[in-house]
C-alpha cells in the first residue's frame, strides 16, 4: 500500500513537473532554488527599504568612488526600475499551459498582498564596486518570499542587489482577466551566485552601425541575463565609428557617413548607462590587422590597402590593410590616440581590449618601413606594439586585454595581468592558462551568434557558383542546444596531463569566464536581436549557472528549452525581438516535442 501510494504520488509529481514546471520563470537558474504553489499578488504601492548592516542611512553615500555615480543612486535607480518592471510587465504565460486550461490563480479569493521589499546589503561597497575586476565584487543574494507576502533580499555587494531585483521580476505575471500581478511561486527561497565572474557579449559596431540607444537596449537585456559584461568591438577594417578628438579625422572620414559615430558623451553614456545596470562597457581597438579604415583619414599609416582583386592574399575581409609595423608616424598616432581614448573610458572599464587577431604577414611585404612576410621580422616589431599599447593602458589604470593569437601564434611575451581572449578552440584555452595567463572562452565553433547565415561575399562574375552552396566559414548555425553544450571547462581535462586540454586543477582559476560574440558584417540593428537572443541567453546561463546540475549531470535540454521558451516570452513582452524557441503545440505539451530517437 506505502509503496503504491508513493509511486502514485510520483507519478502525479511527475506530471505536474512536466507541465508546470515551478522553475520555469527564472533565466537563468539559481545556484539553489525553492518554491511552492502559494499566490502572492503585487500591492501596487508596493516599496521597497534599502539597508547596509551596521551603517546610518547616510553612509549609503559613501561609497561613490566617482563623480559619476553611488553606489546608493544605482541601487534607487535599480529599486525604481524594478518597481515599474513589475507593474510594467504584461506577461501573461498562456503558451507554457494545456490549451483551454484554466492555469491562473481565482481572482475571487482572498488575496495576499507584498507590500514590502526589504533589502539588505551585509557589507559597504569597496571601491571597485562601479568597474569591478572579474570576481573583485560579489555578486551573490539571496531571496526570499514568504507565504504571507513578506520579501526579503541580501546581497554582500549593490550589484548582488541589482541581480537579486532581476530575478524578482521574473517571478511574476500579468493575469488575463485583471491584470493584476500575481506570483504563484510562494514560498521562494533562493541562495544565487555566478558560477564565472566574467559573463560577455562581444558586440561588433564596426561592421555595421548601432545607434546608442540599441546599444543601451541591449545592456538591458544583458542585465536582465546577468551578463556583466559588453565588449564593444569599436573599430575595424570597414569602419571607424568612434570619434577621437585629437584626430578627427579618423571618424569623419572614417564612419560610415556623417552623425554614424559616437561622440565623446555618447560613449560616456554608453558605458555610464551599464555601470547603472552592473554591466561593464569595455572597448576594443583592434589592431594591427583589422586597421584598413584608419587609411581613410592618415593613409601612410597602413599598408596593403584596398588590395584588388586578390585581398584575401592580405586580409581575412576585404578592404586589405594593416597598420605599419616599423613607422614612426604609427606610434605618434597611437600616442595621441591613446592619450585622447583611454582617461575617458577608464572611469567606466577595468579592462581594454588591444586586439590581435588575424594579422595577416603578407600584407607587410607591402610595408615600406619593413618589406617583409617572415615571422622572425614581424614578430619582435608586434612585441614592440603591443608593449607600447599596454603601457598606455596600465598607465591609465585599466588592465589590457588581447586575441589569442598574440599569445598563442606569436608567442608574445605579455605581463601576467593581461587577459587572453581565445576564440579558435578549446586547446586554445588551455594552453593559454598552460601559459599562465587568464583567459575568456567563446570557442568560434559554439559561440559565435554571426555564423550559419550564409556567405556574405559574392561569388566572382567570372565563376560557377564556385562557393556553392554558399555556406559562410562557421556554418551551421550555432542552434541553443549547441551554445547551451558549450563551457568554458567543457573540455578541459585535469588529469590527462598528455591531453592538449590538459589544465593543473590549481589554475583552473584563471579560466574568469567567457564571451558570445556577434560580428556584425550581416547583423544590424533590424536582425540584431532576433539573432542574438535567446540564443546568448543560452550562454548566459552557462556562464552565471554552469550547464549542469549539482550532481555534475548535464541538465535536461527538455526542462532548460522550455524554461528557454518562458523567458524567451518574457523578453518579447518586455520588448525583445527575440527568436522563436519552439511553436506553441510544443510548449502547451499536447503530445511533447522531444525527438523520439527514431528519426
Ligand atoms: C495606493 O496609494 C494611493 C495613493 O496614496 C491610494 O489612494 C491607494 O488606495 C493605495 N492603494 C492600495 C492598494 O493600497
Ligand atoms: C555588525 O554589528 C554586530 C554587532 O555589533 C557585529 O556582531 C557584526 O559583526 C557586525 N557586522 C559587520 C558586517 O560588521
Ligand atoms: C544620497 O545622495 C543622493 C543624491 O546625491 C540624495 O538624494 C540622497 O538623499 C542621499 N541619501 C542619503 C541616505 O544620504
Ligand atoms: C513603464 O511604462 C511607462 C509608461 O508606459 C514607461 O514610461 C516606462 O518607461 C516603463 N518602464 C519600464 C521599466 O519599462
Ligand atoms: C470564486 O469563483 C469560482 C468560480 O466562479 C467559484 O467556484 C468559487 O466558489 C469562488 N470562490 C470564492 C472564495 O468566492
Ligand atoms: C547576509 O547576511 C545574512 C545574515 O548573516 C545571511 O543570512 C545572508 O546569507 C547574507 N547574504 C549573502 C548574500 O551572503
Ligand atoms: C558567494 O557564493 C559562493 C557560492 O556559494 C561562495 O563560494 C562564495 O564564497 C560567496 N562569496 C562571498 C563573498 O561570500
Ligand atoms: C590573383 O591571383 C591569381 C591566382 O593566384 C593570379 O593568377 C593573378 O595574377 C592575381 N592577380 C593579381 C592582380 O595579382
Ligand atoms: C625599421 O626601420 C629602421 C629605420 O627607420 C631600420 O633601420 C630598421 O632596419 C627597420 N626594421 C625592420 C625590421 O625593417
Ligand atoms: C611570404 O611571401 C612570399 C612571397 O609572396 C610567399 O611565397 C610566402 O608564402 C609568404 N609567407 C608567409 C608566411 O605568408
Ligand atoms: C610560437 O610557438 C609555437 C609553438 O611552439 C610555434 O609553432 C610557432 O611557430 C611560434 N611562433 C612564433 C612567431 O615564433
Ligand atoms: C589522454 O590524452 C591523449 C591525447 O589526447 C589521448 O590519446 C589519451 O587517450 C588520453 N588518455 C585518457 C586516459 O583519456
Amino acid at each position: 500500500m506505502l509503496s503504491l501510494k508513493f509511486l502514485s504520488l510520483c507519478s502525479v509529481w511527475l506530471l505536474v513537473v512536466l507541465h508546470v514546471p515551478s522553475s520555469s520563470a527564472l533565466w537563468p537558474l539559481p545556484a539553489s532554488y525553492e518554491s511552492g504553489e502559494g499566490v502572492v499578488w503585487i500591492d501596487r504601492n508596493i516599496t521597497f527599504q534599502y539597508a547596509i548592516t551596521n551603517h546610518s542611512s547616510s553612509a549609503l553615500n559613501g561609497t561613490s568612488n566617482l563623480d559619476i555615480a553611488s553606489s546608493y543612486a544605482i541601487v534607487q535607480a535599480a529599486i525604481q526600475r524594478a518597481q515599474e518592471r513589475l507593474l510594467n510587465d504584461t506577461f501573461v504565460p498562456w503558451k507554457f499551459h494545456p490549451r483551454h486550461s484554466d492555469f491562473e490563480p481565482p481572482t475571487n479569493a482572498t488575496k495576499i498582498f507584498i507590500k514590502n521589499v526589504a533589502i539588505q546589503q551585509n557589507e559597504t561597497d569597496s571601491s571597485a564596486v562601479l568597474k569591478p575586476m572579474a570576481g573583485e565584487v560579489s555578486e551573490n543574494y539571496t531571496l526570499s518570499i514568504s507565504t504571507s507576502g513578506n520579501v526579503a533580499i541580501t546581497a554582500i555587494s549593490s550589484i548582488g542587489i541589482l541581480r537579486a531585483l532581476d530575478t524578482f521580476t521574473q517571478l511574476f505575471y500579468q493575469h488575463s482577466t485583471n491584470a493584476a500581478i500575481y506570483s504563484p511561486y510562494a514560498p521562494v527561497t533562493i541562495v544565487d551566485a555566478p558560477k564565472f565572474a566574467h559573463r560577455g557579449l562581444n558586440m561588433d559596431v564596426a561592421r555595421n552601425y548601432y545607434p546608442p540607444s540599441f546599444i543601451m537596449h541591449t545592456i538591458d537585456v544583458l542585465a536582465w541575463n546577468k551578463f556583466n559584461r559588453l565588449h564593444l568591438h569599436a573599430t575595424d577594417a570597414q569602419s571607424w565609428p568612434l570619434d577621437i578628438p585629437a584626430l578627427p579625422e579618423l571618424s569623419t572620414k572614417g564612419a560610415y557617413r556623417k552623425g554614424l559615430s559616437y561622440s565623446p558623451q555618447q560613449l560616456a553614456d554608453i558605458q555610464e548607462y551599464g555601470m547603472y545596470r552592473g554591466v561593464e562597457v569595455y572597448i576594443e581597438i583592434d589592431m594591427p590587422g583589422h586597421t584598413s579604415v584608419i587609411a581613410l583619414a592618415y593613409p601612410e599609416l597602413i599598408a596593403a590597402y584596398n588590395v584588388q582583386p586578390n585581398w584575401s592574399t592580405y586580409a581575412a575581409e576585404p578592404p586589405s590593410g594593416s597598420l605599419k609595423l616599423n613607422s614612426s608616424g604609427v606610434y605618434d598616432f597611437l600616442h595621441k590616440l591613446w592619450e585622447d581614448l583611454l582617461p575617458r573610458v577608464a572611469p567606466y572599464s577595468a579592462y581594454f581590449h588591444t586586439g590581435g587577431d588575424e594579422v595577416n604577414q603578407n600584407a607587410y611585404n607591402l610595408d615600406d618601413t619593413v618589406r617583409s612576410n617572415q615571422t622572425s621580422v614581424l614578430q619582435p616589431l608586434i612585441q614592440t606594439l603591443v608593449d607600447y599599447n599596454h603601457g598606455y593602458v596600465r598607465a591609465a589604470g585599466m588592465t589590457p586585454m588581447v586575441w589569442e593569437e598574440m599569445l598563442l601564434n606569436w608567442n608574445l611575451t605579455l605581463g601576467p595581468d593581461v587577459i587572453v581572449q581565445s576564440w579558435l578552440s578549446d586547446e586554445s584555452v588551455a594552453a593559454t592558462v598552460r601559459k599562465g595567463h587568464k583567459v575568456l572562452a567563446g570557442n568560434y565553433n559554439y559561440w559565435y551568434l554571426d555564423c550559419g547565415y550564409g556567405a556574405w561575399v559574392d561569388p566572382p562574375p567570372s565563376a560557377t557558383n564556385p562557393y556553392y552552396p554558399y555556406f559562410d566559414y562557421c556554418s551551421p548555425i550555432k542552434n541553443w542546444h549547441l551554445i547551451y553544450s558549450h563551457s568554458p571547462f567543457a573540455s578541459i581535462s585535469t588529469t590527462n596531463t598528455s591531453s592538449p586540454t590538459y589544465v593543473p586543477a590549481s589554475s583552473l582559476d584563471l579560466i574568469l569566464g567567457g564571451e558570445v560574440h556577434i560580428w556584425s558584417e550581416k547583423t544590424d540593428p533590424v536582425n540584431f536581436d532576433s539573432v542574438v537572443w535567446p540564443r546568448a541567453a543560452a550562454a548566459a546561463e552557462v556562464l552565471w549557472s554552469g550547464n549542469q546540475d549539482a550532481n555534475g549531470r548535464n541538465r535536461s535540454l527538455v526542462e532548460v528549452g522550455r524554461r528557454l521558451g518562458v523567458w524567451r516570452e518574457r523578453m518579447v513582452e518586455r520588448g525583445v525581438g527575440a527568436g522563436v524557441v519552439q511553436m506553441v503545440w510544443c510548449t502547451q505539451d499536447e503530445g511533447g516535442c522531444v525527438a523520439d530517437g527514431l528519426g
